[in-house]
């Protein structure tokens, strides 16, 4: 056995090999075992700043200031001069917690471009209808952009950022975070190695969770699609991305099925009413009751904006469930979303997968299976075990990270890097691949709606 020299001291672990016959192993102890590359994350293109990069954020929201978290933890290499926000509560969080100066303080994201360019870059982390107009002139007048995906909201708009990347000579990076999670990152290293031969088939499947389905796509920000962007692009463009990354070969054609099959009015139980707080009858028994999410369970409150002082949190929770759709009845919204959708790939070499979204789970996350022709392998983001055919062996691995696996302050270090040293070959998400991941979107939203096999072109 070529792996009794390993030495395991976590008493979880042994239970774990005993009671499975499968080897947990580290990541350090898969890479010696199959010859692999130890430092996934290492990229000899990282070189020292000589100062830091100089960033604005347009959007400081909930990603806006996760990326921008990047710069109090590392303030040699990335330092925030500049905040674009019309939330007022919001611009001034951010520009106390970066020290931000009053001149350097916006109320909306045109006001950035009317004055001379004062950073090396900016983060558009707005919602989705303002990612392409902003990053259109963010690159016009000079900045690296660090863009957050949808890259914009038709195939129209991808293609022009993508040329105006091109023709200013800008770096932009898309913030495909999934890239940089342990997780994936293992993957690709595993099948770019060969070590479960070559990939025939995959199963990819985001399970959104029924609780995150509703608060984002039934009532929140995303829950209409002429507003926003289909789901498909909004919620699994990282997936289409993903898939196509580890496959790494051109995507040909594909079709999809899908709808909104359970958040509409025909479903709207009896004795429910528009508010969760208007005396619904049946609130008590409700999965996706608005006062047992945010009110009792307390949970998804960053959309309310909350002071830091909680004594007034009762009152000021019940308020928004009054007057905001976060309040609303889940089968009385203005939805369109579809809760469930499958798309079949195919890509070259004859290589076939399938993505399934599903709105309607307990769980969250993602659930990958590989299909090689030497191995395959089973994962779902915290964990995965590799099976070789021949000897029947399975080896594991498992970590406890966020949805995104930890491969957001990743991406911040690579784009920092990418535009400190001004080579974008640092990137693993360029605007160019990128767009291939929203191509392969909008043709689904087109099949699924069209019922059509739809082709994928990169050139018009
Ligand atoms: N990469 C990922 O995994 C991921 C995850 C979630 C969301 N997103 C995307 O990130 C973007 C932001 O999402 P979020 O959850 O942070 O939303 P958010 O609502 O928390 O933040 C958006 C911010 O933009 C501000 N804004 C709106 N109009 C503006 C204007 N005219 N000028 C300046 N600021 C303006 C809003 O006030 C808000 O603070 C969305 O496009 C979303 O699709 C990406």
């Amino acid at each position: 056995m070529p792996f009794k020299n390993f030495s395991f001291r976590n008493i979880a672990r042994d239970t774990f090999n005993q009671a499975t016959e499968s080897l947990l192993l580290t990541w350090h102890e898969i890479a010696t075992l199959f010859g692999l590359k130890h430092d996934i994350y290492k990229n000899p293109l990282h070189k020292p700043l000589p100062k830091p990069v100089t960033a604005i954020l347009i959007g400081a929201g909930n990603r806006g200031n996760i990326y921008a978290d990047y710069a109090l933890i590392h303030p040699d290499e990335l330092n925030m001069v500049g905040v674009a926000d019309s939330h007022a509560i919001r611009n001034g969080r951010f520009a106390r917690k970066h020290k931000i100066i009053a001149a350097n303080r916006f109320y909306t994201w045109e006001d950035v471009f009317k004055r001379e360019k004062f950073a090396d870059a900016v983060i558009i982390a707005t919602p989705d209808q303002l990612h392409a107009p902003v990053c259109l002139q963010a690159l016009d007048k000079g900045y690296d952009v660090l863009l957050e995906k949808p890259i914009g909201l038709t195939e129209e708009e991808c293609r022009r950022i993508h040329e105006k990347a091109v023709s200013t000579g800008r770096i932009v990076g898309v913030c495909h975070v999934l890239r940089y999670s342990p997780y994936f990152r293992q993957l690709k290293e595993i099948i770019t190695a060969k070590t479960i031969g070559d990939i025939v088939s995959v199963q990819h499947m985001e399970p959104i969770g029924f609780s995150h389905m509703a608060h984002s796509y039934v009532r929140g920000n995303w829950h209409n699609s002429k507003t926003t962007s289909p789901i498909i692009l909004a919620k699994s463009c990282h997936d289409t991305d993903i898939l196509r990354w580890l496959i790494n070969e051109p995507v040909e054609d594909l079709q999809c099925y899908g709808g909104l099959r359970h958040f509409t009015r025909n479903n709207a139980p009896e004795g429910s009413t528009d508010r969760c707080t208007d005396g619904c009858a049946v609130e008590g028994s409700c999965p996706f009751s608005a006062l047992q999410i945010y009110y009792r369970d307390r949970k998804r409150l960053y959309v309310f904006d909350l002071p830091e002082q909680r004594k007034n949190w009762d009152y000021i929770i019940l308020k928004k469930l009054k007057t905001t759709d976060y309040g609303r009845c889940v089968y009385r919204m203005d939805n369109d979303q579809p809760d469930h959708i499958t798309v079949n790939i195919r890509f070259g070499k004859n290589i076939t997968a399938v993505f399934s979204m599903e709105g309607l789970t307990s769980y969250e996350g993602r659930c990958t299976r590989i299909m090689g022709t030497k191995g395959d392998i089973v994962g779902d983001m915290e964990t995965y075990t590799i099976t070789d055919f021949r000897t029947g062996q399975q080896t594991s691995w498992s970590l406890k990270t966020d949805f995104h696996g930890g491969g957001d302050h990743r991406l911040v270090q690579d784009w920092v890097q990418a535009v400190g040293h001004q080579n974008a070959g640092i990137l693993s998400s360029t605007i160019d691949v990128s767009v291939v991941s929203h191509l392969m979107a909008f043709a689904a939203e087109r099949s699924r709606l069209n019922h059509t096999i739809e082709e994928i072109k990169l050139n018009k």
